[in-house]
Order: structure tokens, then sequence, then C-alpha cells
């Protein structure tokens, strides 16, 4: 019989896109559907980027780019990360892939070998354990509840390494929690890194700018582990090209050849389009990512005062990114019209079909009592969604 691979049968699939799926469905059969699954901003990328990937299809960059990405913007991003970051790098030290989702899966199997193992904090950004999965590694996940600002401890990062610990993923600000590990918290973290010498930190930067709290802060400016520390970063939050396909990973050398080789044998070069739009985002004026950021910081605001007026729902105040993930296991075992919650899950489920609002419960980031809403989108939205939500709560009871 033909098949899939074992590899491709225990891979899951994306449970955030299969909610958006679901609600272009419904909106398809003319359901007014209020989408808030998608980890995506809702502006139009900058006219000044636009205008450079015009320049650069008129120029004729059309044909294959060099594998780590091109020069003029390898050197873009090394003038970023001593910009936003005091980070000195070199231009080698740079590689561009097609999104920041695939420099963390070239990272990951380019490093880990079969049972190796890789921590990873939870709630996580759902593609790691399923890249970890893929590169035969071991996940080992530690779990930070809403108590405790969603963010682990140095205590729990020291019982969870063991001999076979090759790598921590760490993402901040975060997808899916919108927490926002401070300089300190970092710098104890890093201190346990630093007395493990075989561990990688995969430094997933890419809601960098969407901070409410002050200058970003990246755990490779702690010396005793910088040469330990990959940052993974890109264009798709900060300027709002998603669709762009661009991110890059700034890592010791060793990590670069490794990446470079396998990205060479796999998808080549990025876009060069693309790649050239990304120079002028990196280089150009950055006035529109403050513009973004403030108004993401307005619906953030927003949208928190509106989900604590929602009985049940235990809320936590995010401090970047633009997701809210409330604790929401007050509701299960209630239900409706005979139609019963037992977990996240079903309760997204329920808000989709009754509330028509899409949400992703969070099973899927290791988090199975809350759910996921994005508030990238307009106020107006945000306030009718939450209002269908908090309709849809109420009528939820233990006899339904
Ligand atoms: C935490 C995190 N890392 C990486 C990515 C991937 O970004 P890109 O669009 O650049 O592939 C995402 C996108 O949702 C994300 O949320």
């Amino acid at each position: 019989m033909t098949q899939v691979s074992d590899r491709i049968a225990n891979l899951s699939p994306s449970e955030t896109l299969a909610m958006s799926q679901k609600s272009n469905e419904l909106k398809a059969q003319g359901i007014d559907v209020i989408n808030l699954s998608v980890g995506e901003p809702d502006f139009f990328t900058p006219d000044h980027i636009k205008a450079a990937a015009k320049k650069a299809i008129d120029d004729n960059f059309s044909f294959y780019s060099p594998v780590p990405g091109y020069l003029d913007l390898r050197k873009a991003i090394v003038e970023k990360l001593k910009r936003d970051n005091n980070l000195e790098y070199t231009t080698d030290q740079i590689l561009v892939s097609n999104g920041a989702k695939q420099s963390v899966c070239n990272v990951l199997l380019s490093i880990i070998n079969p049972g190796d193992e890789v921590i990873v904090p939870a709630p996580y950004w759902v593609s790691y354990v399923e890249m970890v999965k893929l590169a035969e590694g071991t996940n080992v996940v530690i779990s930070a509840g809403i108590e405790q600002d969603f963010k682990i401890t140095p205590a729990q990062l020291e019982a969870a390494i063991t001999p076979l610990t090759k790598a921590l993923i760490l993402c901040s600000p975060s997808n899916p929690t919108g927490s926002v590990y401070s300089r300190e918290e970092l710098k104890d973290l890093a201190e346990v890194i630093a007395k493990h010498p075989n561990i990688i930190v995969l430094a997933d930067e890419i809601y960098e700018h969407i901070n409410y709290v002050g200058a970003h802060q990246s755990i490779a400016q702690f010396e005793a582990i910088r040469d330990r520390v990959v940052i993974i970063n890109g264009v798709s939050k900060a300027y709002a090209m998603t669709g762009w396909r661009i991110g890059f990973i700034a890592a010791p050398l060793w990590i670069i050849k490794a990446c470079n080789k396998l990205q060479g044998q796999y998808t080549s070069g990025a876009s060069s389009i693309s790649q050239k739009a990304s120079v002028a985002a990196f280089a150009g004026d950055q006035t529109c990512v403050e513009e973004m950021r403030k108004a993401f910081l307005r619906r953030r605001d927003l949208v928190v005062k509106l989900a604590k007026e929602i009985p049940g729902l235990k809320v936590n105040v995010p401090e970047g990114a633009f997701y809210l993930f409330p604790e929401a296991d007050y509701y299960f075992g209630m239900s409706a019209d005979g139609r019963q919650i037992n977990d996240a899950a079903d309760l997204a489920m329920y808000l989709l079909e009754v509330g028509h609002v899409a949400t992703v419960g969070g099973a899927a980031f290791g988090a199975p009592k809350c759910i996921r809403l994005s508030y990238a989108t307009s106020d107006e939205n945000l306030i009718e969604a939450i209002a269908r939500i908090k309709k849809a709560l109420a009528a939820l009871n233990f006899f339904g």
C-alpha cells in the first residue's frame, strides 16, 4: 500500500491555520465571522518598501539569489542589529531564509541528532514542537502558567536540563502569550545556560518591535553565552510583510555554514524581490514601525479592558506581540443547546459556530486551559468580537 512517511504521519497540522480555514468556510457560506485566529498584522506593507520591490522588478532582479541572501540585505541586517540591539555581527554571520519559520527549522535540522532534547517553554508557538519532531529530537516542555506571567524561571530551566539537552527555544515577546522577558530575567536564564556549554539558544525575536514595555532585550547581549545564541528575526511582523517571506538568523559561523548547506539543497536563496524590499524595510525610515506599535498598544488596552469584563475569564496583560491568551477553563464542563464544552478546542469551536468569532484553542500551544485571540484587527471588530464572545459564554451553563 502506498502511504505517507512516518515523519509526515506524526506531524500535526497547524491548528491556527485550520481555524482560519474553518472561519473562511463559514464566511463563504455568507456568515459574518470575525477572525481573531490569525497571526499577522492587518496593516498594508508601507509604501517605501513596496516601491523598493517594484524597482527590483524593473532592475531585473529576476535571477537566483545567493543562498545566504544578497550582501546588501545582510549588511542592512548587520546594521539593524547594531542600531536596535547594540550587537556586533559580520555579514557572514547572517543567513536569510523564506520567513523566520524556515529560519527556525533550518537551525533545528542543522543541530539536532535523533534523541537530542530541546527545551520548549510552554505556552509555545505551535510550530516549534513539530519542527523538533521533524528533526527527530525530543521535546522537553516546561510549563509556565498565567500566575507566573507565562514565563519560565531559572530553577525550572535548570531542572529540565539533562546531558542530552541540545537546545532551548526562547520566544520574547511571545506568541501566544504576549509575555516579554525583562533584561534581568534573561540574565538569570543566561547564567543557567552558561553552566551548560553544549546548549544552543534559539532566541525567536520576531515580535521585537511590538513591545509595550520599553526597548527590546536580546539574550544574545550576555557575553558568557553569546557564541551559543542564534537570533531569529525577520520582516513579517514589524513591517507588516508576512506574505513576502523573509526571515533571518544571526548566528555563530558553524551554524550559518550548516544552514547554508541545508538551504542550498532544499530551497536556495529567498525571493530576490522580497529581499530587495527587505533592504528598504531594515535600512529605511522606521516611523512605520512605531506607528504600528502604537496602534497595537491601543488595541491591547481596549481588548484587555473588554475581556476583563467577561465573567470566568482570567486575563493576563500582555506586554508585547498582538495576542491575548486568557485562561478559560471556568467554562469546561458547561453546555448550551446540547453542545458540551469539554476543553479549549470545543470552546473555540463553540465560539466560532455560535458566536461567529474565530479563536484558537490553547492545546496546540501547550496550554490546554487557554484560548488565543489575535487583536491585529480594527477597534470596531474587536469591540464586536468581544461582545459576541461575552454573549456566547453567558449562554453556557452546567445544565444546558
Ligand atoms: C513566534 C513566531 N516565530 C516565527 C514566526 C514565523 O514568521 P515568518 O512569517 O517570518 O515565517 C511566527 C509567525 O507567526 C511566530 O509567531
